[in-house]
């Protein structure tokens, strides 16, 4: 599995794991993302069963897995936090950040130990360390409660869902070509996405962000200006499209 620092600073670090070459056929690729501030971590949408026992070989080679303090689940499908039951049977002490109207939901996944922390519909904010985060409401986008991770001292905006693009095995982490990299996003966005006035509220709350990267949970990370051109598509494109 691909597993790669992408931001460091004197106080934290940002890795993304993905590409995994032993993954099933048949179930679709992610992005997991990970934040470390001194002796805790932040693990964000950390996959599905299937990637479990890769991920954690990845992530114990940078940190010792007992510093993961803290979960965080946009929201509530298989293939961002179907591993929850076993990360509750590895970790000593963590929480797991997500909206409170999935937890009912999310606890079949399996959660003895693991403490749910609900996100409120508004977002929230989590200190680690000497770090924080804030949730950041995505709701209906796709999943009708949904939140996305910003670092405002590392510019990254952890984006779920919002910017996935549907990439073949073992293809590079970061855009290259933000024209060609949309024929990847048309379709995911157009059918996965049911609102428009849900995705131009989320936009305008964004904008106003100072972003040097998003990272989605699917496909390629944007840098710079490709931010800027994302949400310039993104404010085009119409969706909640379906062949019926
Ligand atoms: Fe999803
Ligand atoms: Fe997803």
């Amino acid at each position: 599995m691909l597993s790669k620092e992408i931001y460091r600073d004197n106080q934290h670090t940002w890795y993304v794991f993905g590409r995994d070459p032993d993954k099933p056929d048949g179930i679709i690729d992610t992005n997991q993302y990970m934040i470390s501030c001194g002796d805790q971590a932040l693990l964000m949408d950390p996959g599905g069963i299937e990637l479990f026992a890769s991920m954690l070989a990845s992530i114990v080679k940078h940190i010792p897995v007992d510093q993961i303090t803290h979960l965080f689940a946009s929201h509530q499908d298989p293939d961002i936090i179907s591993s929850l039951g076993l990360w509750d049977r590895t970790l000593s002490k963590a929480s797991l950040h997500a909206s409170g109207l999935w937890e009912g939901f999310i606890r079949h996944f399996g959660m003895d130990n693991i403490e749910y922390q609900a996100i409120a519909d508004e977002g929230g904010s989590l200190s680690l360390g000497a770090c924080s985060v804030e949730f950041i409401p995505a709701h209906y986008l796709h999943s009708s409660a949904n939140f996305h991770v910003y670092d405002a001292q590392a510019k990254i905006l952890m984006s779920g869902d919002i910017g996935a693009a549907l990439e073949a095995p073992g293809a590079a982490m970061e855009i290259e070509d933000f024209e060609a990299h949309t024929h990847k996003m048309r379709y995911f966005h157009q059918r996965w996405m049911p609102s428009n006035k849900a995705k131009d509220r989320w936009i305008d709350r964004i904008s106003k962000l100072d972003i040097d990267m998003m990272c989605p949970q699917h496909g390629r990370i944007f840098r710079g200006d490709d931010v800027k051109r994302f949400l310039d598509w993104f404010s085009k494109l119409e969706v909640g499209i379906a062949a019926q």
